[in-house]
């Protein structure tokens, strides 16, 4: 299926501008700052600290806003920027623009449709939804919301290999086209906020809708997870992440499945060439958006290192501080094929389900649209590290 094309940046200025001759403002706010706070207000403070917050002091988030600052764009001028092309070629898929849904679990936290709302947003924009392993919605229930819209599965290895083949088949089943391996959480790290709120979304029930449906998590247990949910969910918290996963995993991975298989969380040169010696088609650049180990590498300064090192080998995607268009901008300067987006959706989806996430991703894709042509560019290919300076 072509993607769709979304409209340019300046038809979405017009159509919010043409609003306001009839006394309409937006119906969510779009300064982001605006949108955090507001939020905020919908959602309970334990499920908020959970999406905004971060690991330790909250250190790697800032790190990762610092270093895009530190980036300045230089534009350059008189070169016919009214035609633009936002579309990239991603794993042999045309996608409208290079932006991703990036996996995030438990979202029955944020919204009561949860994941399902993201999926109908991502199918009316045609970006590609990573679905992650602990949705609150099934890998099979994500797959049919989406319809034909690109998705990928994210994998969370869990300890059990036959539980985490049963995710793959599952997923090449249910017509998922790439494997993203989240490597960073191999246990969760130490979230100062929601240990001060003694909250875990797990422990009430949440992100455990791949898990309860599976046969191999099924059969490990005695009873039926809707007759003893305790035991089901004390049987997840043993196998949901693996601290003792190795290359030896990534390889057994390899040889088990024909998808493309991409790891998510590498921040050093190194684990990226050995990720092109294992045979991966593509890395995410990312600390998780600074919910894992606090005083890390900000994902944007780990990002050209990487690219030096590996970038015409593999596919090389970012995230971890996405906010608006400017950042794609860099990200792409910095050598990003393509960017995910966390948190913004999120809010989104607090603020108006589907409607919420449809409107801050159109807006993202606007802004960006919009930035590419004020700094010269007609395409993401023309967006290269000549148009950054690093102050
Ligand atoms: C509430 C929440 C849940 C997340 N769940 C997952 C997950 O299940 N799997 C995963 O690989 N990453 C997960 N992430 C990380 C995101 O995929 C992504 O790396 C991060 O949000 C990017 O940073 P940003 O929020 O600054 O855009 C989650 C992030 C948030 C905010």
């Amino acid at each position: 299926m072509a993607a769709p094309v979304p409209p340019l940046g300046s038809t979405r200025q017009a159509e919010l501008y043409r609003a306001g001759i009839a006394g309409q403002k937006p119906p969510f706010p779009i300064v982001f700052e605006d949108l955090v706070r507001a939020a905020q207000e919908r959602m309970t403070p334990e499920a908020f600290t959970y999406v905004a917050g971060g690991a330790g002091g909250g250190d790697t988030i800032r790190a990762n806003r610092a270093a895009f600052d530190r980036w300045r764009i230089v534009p350059r001028f008189l070169r016919d920027v009214s035609q633009r092309d936002l579309r990239v070629n991603l794993l042999g898929q045309t996608l409208p623009a290079p932006v991703l849904l990036a996996p995030v679990g438990v979202q029955g936290i944020i919204h009561k449709e949860g994941d399902l709302a993201t999926a109908r947003a991502a199918k009316a924009l045609g970006l590609p939804m990573v679905v992650s392993t602990v949705s609150s919605h099934s890998i099979e229930d994500l797959a049919a919301a989406l319809g034909e819209t690109p998705r990928w599965f994210q994998l969370y290895w869990p300890a059990d290999r036959d539980l985490a083949l049963s995710f793959v088949r599952r997923a090449e089943q249910a017509g998922y086209t790439a494997l993203m391996v989240t490597l960073d959480t191999i246990m969760l790290g130490w979230r100062e906020g929601d240990l001060q709120n003694a909250y875990l979304p797990f422990l009430h029930g949440e992100g455990m809708a791949n898990h309860t449906s599976d046969p191999v998590f099924k059969k490990a247990l005695l009873l039926p997870p809707a007759v003893n949910p305790i035991s089901s969910m004390a049987h997840f918290l043993k196998v949901a992440f693996n601290p003792k996963l190795t290359w030896d995993d990534i390889a057994f991975l390899k040889q088990n499945t024909q998808l493309p298989i991409l790891l998510k969380g590498i921040l050093d040169p190194d684990d990226a060439r050995k990720a092109v010696d294992f045979g991966m088609a593509g890395l995410i650049v990312s600390n998780h958006g600074g919910r894992q180990l606090d005083g890390a590498i900000a994902a944007l300064d780990a990002l050209p290192r990487i690219a030096d090192a590996v970038g015409d080998q593999l596919t090389l995607l970012f995230d971890s501080g996405i906010r608006r268009g400017s950042d794609i901008f860099k990200a792409l300067a910095l050598g990003a094929r393509a960017v995910l987006v966390g948190r913004p959706y999120c809010y989104g989806l607090a603020l108006g389900g589907e409607e919420g996430v449809k409107f801050v991703l159109h807006n993202l894709l606007a802004d960006f649209d919009i930035t590419l042509g004020l700094a010269g560019c007609a395409s993401a290919a023309e967006v290269t590290r000549e148009r950054l300076h690093m102050i």
